[in-house]
């Protein structure tokens, strides 16, 4: 008789703490793991196990749990996996998105279910605009293109061939960057699109060349430019005389040492360097290629990186809450430091408030870099403020 009350009391403590261990956040992580825009997958997974492995995983007494579902990068499985991963697993957040189309079709679940959606990658403007559960803290593509434009302008840059994926991203850098170099005086001569599955740059460029600019302003995908920089070092571009700029994407952290000489000299406007000076990012980017075999982050891990941060740093202020609306309100005016520079949450529009360095790509110690000399601080996106503004 005693011996099976002290069972059952066993059992029931046993229960008990199962139970108390079971108080888990899951975090649905959608990421383009293969396809054309696997690389961005593979950098936003490393940085959110780096992140992970430096800060824990339990926050406010609950233990997060990350399920990582690859979408391929196209948008219905995108769709199909977010779905599951709030019904059947009951995520509290989803996040990652490597594309503007995967963000698109994600966006109207967050908003039926009021999970807080927290995009990684994607960077067309109006992306926060499709749902309030909507935060990210990747980048849009005016942010650097208007940096792009005033460094131009202002740089002996009269006239401007741009060459983009066609694409919205494609779309939104292209305008921006018409819109504020053509108001700074500066004139663009040629547009051209480019076919965003298996590019091949070789003809654009030839045309971008024989519109005779002073410039070229190429925005590719993260993950093309080393196919980039392979056709314009073919075309014998380095040589021509034309400069070569635009937002970093082209200059990829990863991909630029194995690019070669061609694009030494390039100019362009990003949030993230590898070799950004600053303690904290020396520290990420050592700790980063320690844990993934000497990988170098690019801009896209830190976007992963922080938008973990941007995740723990709100469960620490709702006391482990997972209700929607107290997370994105959470979410809202957060500030700190990350590997890029300060950055922020607008409180208005729930998009990322940056630095924009305008870098040079150079050789440091043997390897290519791109290494920032000028900073425009706290940069918002550039057409909401125009709308804003309207
Ligand atoms: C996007 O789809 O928004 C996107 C993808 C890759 C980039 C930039 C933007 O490098």
């Amino acid at each position: 008789m005693r011996s099976s009350h002290l069972r059952l009391a066993t059992l029931a403590a046993g229960i008990v703490f199962s139970c108390a261990s079971l108080a888990q956040i899951k975090i649905g992580l959608i990421l383009p793991m293969t396809g054309p825009v696997a690389s961005t997958g593979k950098q936003i997974d490393a940085a959110v196990k780096l992140y992970m492995s430096q800060h824990g995983s339990s926050v406010a007494g609950k233990t997060i749990e990350v399920i990582l579902k690859d979408d391929g990068g196209v948008p219905d499985n995108t769709k199909r996996l977010a779905q599951e991963l709030i019904v059947n697993d009951k995520v509290a957040f989803i996040a990652g998105f490597g594309i503007t189309p995967a963000a698109l079709a994600a966006a109207p679940l967050a908003t039926q279910a009021k999970v807080p959606m927290i995009v990684m990658a994607a960077g067309t403007s109006i992306i926060t605009e499709r749902s309030p559960y909507i935060v990210r803290t990747s980048f849009t593509l005016g942010q650097s293109a208007v940096v792009m434009a005033d460094w131009a302008a202002k740089n002996g840059i009269k006239k401007v061939a741009t060459m983009v994926v066609d694409f919205a991203p494609g779309a939104d850098s292209q305008s921006s960057f018409k819109e504020a170099f053509t108001k700074a005086g500066g004139q663009v001569i040629a547009e051209l699109k480019v076919p965003v599955a298996n590019p091949d740059f070789a003809p654009f460029l030839q045309r971008a060349r024989d519109a005779a600019p002073d410039a070229i302003y190429v925005f590719v995908l993260s993950g093309q430019g080393a196919t980039f920089a392979k056709q314009f070092a073919e075309r014998g571009l380095d040589k021509s005389g034309i400069k070569l700029i635009g937002p970093g994407d082209f200059s990829d952290d990863d991909l630029l040492a194995g690019m070669g000489d061609a694009v030494l000299g390039a100019v362009t406007a990003h949030q993230y360097s590898a070799a950004h000076p600053s303690a904290a990012n020396k520290a990420y980017v050592a700790a980063f290629k320690k844990m993934h075999n000497g990988l170098r982050p690019n801009f896209m891990s830190v976007g992963g990186y922080d938008g973990m941060h941007l995740i723990y740093e709100a469960l620490k202020k709702t006391k482990g809450e997972t209700d929607g609306d107290a997370l994105v309100l959470a979410m809202r005016g957060m500030q700190w430091e990350s590997p890029r520079g300060p950055i922020s949450i607008d409180p208005a529009t729930r998009d990322i408030v940056q630095n924009i360095y305008v870098r040079r790509i150079e050789k440091v110690g043997g390897e290519l870099y791109n290494v920032e000399f000028a900073t425009f601080e706290a940069v918002k996106d550039p057409v909401k403020e125009a709308a804003k503004n309207k």
